[in-house]
């Protein structure tokens, strides 16, 4: 294996000789966010592709990632370093399912998350992250049917911070969908001073949010301004375990204890400092999305934009 002084050396001269940006999630392994030009929550992520005048877009991410900058950016190269960089919350919604459901409910707006494919935010009246969902929802007119995919627990979030009614989806992630509860409370009894911060897309949070009603809840940037102005000390991070990651980075005088070792999402760690250097060589693998879909896609991302 190369040395990772050697492959970051590499990476760092590609970078400039093609001048491209890397984009990284805040679930990237460590390496990853540490070479990346910008790391940050989906939505944080698509402003950076919507305003980057680079002309190559290294995205540190997953698929849908990839796919919502080359739909903001026709003219520019984006490559995912592995393509099998998927995501199982997108995978459970297709453009057909949208279709089907919205026939069945005239009239009914579409609010689809950003973890959806190209397809079917093609399908969608607008999009929304799990940092401006609730703000999303909130802007829609009154009486309009609201069908919100594809994740069930975002959408009870956002049902209670609202009050609005909506038709939802029955999607959820495997990694946010597999913390228990109990796995939150066992950390709680281990660090009793800590606080919580709980990522909406997770399984857990209708029942702790039961037990404690004016919690709140953060997208993955969220957590990063919570942990920056709370008094708190501790801090036990409900989300995936690359979370902890960044917020030791960017909050360095506190302390961060991921709720399981095991919310480990495959699909992001499949980006790794080898396939970045790759990717930079041989401007590939790349994302790419036909056009009357790219158009079609663009008009829910813009919506979101301007709103939040
Ligand atoms: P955010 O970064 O928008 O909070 O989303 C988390 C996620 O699961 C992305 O795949
Ligand atoms: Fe998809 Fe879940 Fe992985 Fe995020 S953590 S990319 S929602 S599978």
């Amino acid at each position: 294996l190369p040395d990772e002084a050697e492959l970051r050396a590499d990476i760092v001269r590609l970078r400039a000789e093609n001048n491209a940006v890397i984009l990284a999630h805040n679930y990237q392994r460590p390496e990853v966010q540490g070479i990346a030009d910008f790391v940050g929550d989906s939505l944080g992520l698509s402003r950076m592709a919507a305003r980057t005048d680079a002309d190559v877009i290294v995205f540190a991410g997953v698929h849908f990632m990839a796919e919502t900058a080359a739909i903001l950016n026709p003219e520019k190269t984006v490559l995912l370093p592995d393509l099998r960089a998927g995501c199982s919350l997108a995978d459970t919604v297709t453009a057909q399912g949208i279709r089907d459901w919205k026939a069945k409910n005239p009239g009914g707006l579409v609010v689809t998350y950003v973890n959806t494919t190209a397809d079917v935010k093609a399908v969608s009246d607008y999009c929304c992250t799990s940092g401006n969902a609730v703000q999303i929802v909130q802007s829609l007119p009154e009486g309009v049917p609201i069908l919100f995919a594809p994740d069930r627990f975002l959408a009870a979030h956002v049902i209670r911070e609202t009050g609005r009614q909506m038709d939802v989806w029955d999607g959820a992630c495997h990694v946010h969908e597999a913390i228990r509860p109990e796995d939150v409370q066992g950390q709680q009894a281990a660090y009793p001073d800590a606080e919580l911060l709980i990522h909406p897309e997770c399984g857990c949070s209708s029942r702790i949010l039961s037990a404690i009603p004016d919690l709140q809840l953060y997208s993955t940037e969220g957590m990063i301004g919570r942990a920056k102005t709370s008094a708190a000390q501790e801090f036990i991070v409900v989300t995936e375990t690359g979370m902890v990651t960044r917020l030791e980075h960017d909050v360095p005088d506190k302390t961060f204890i991921p709720v399981s070792r095991t919310a480990c999402c495959e699909y992001m760690k499949m980006i790794t400092l080898e396939n970045i250097r790759d990717s930079l060589l041989n401007l590939q693998p790349r994302v790419t999305v036909p056009e009357d879909i790219r158009a079609q896609a663009l008009k829910p991302i813009e919506r979101m934009l301007a709103i939040g």
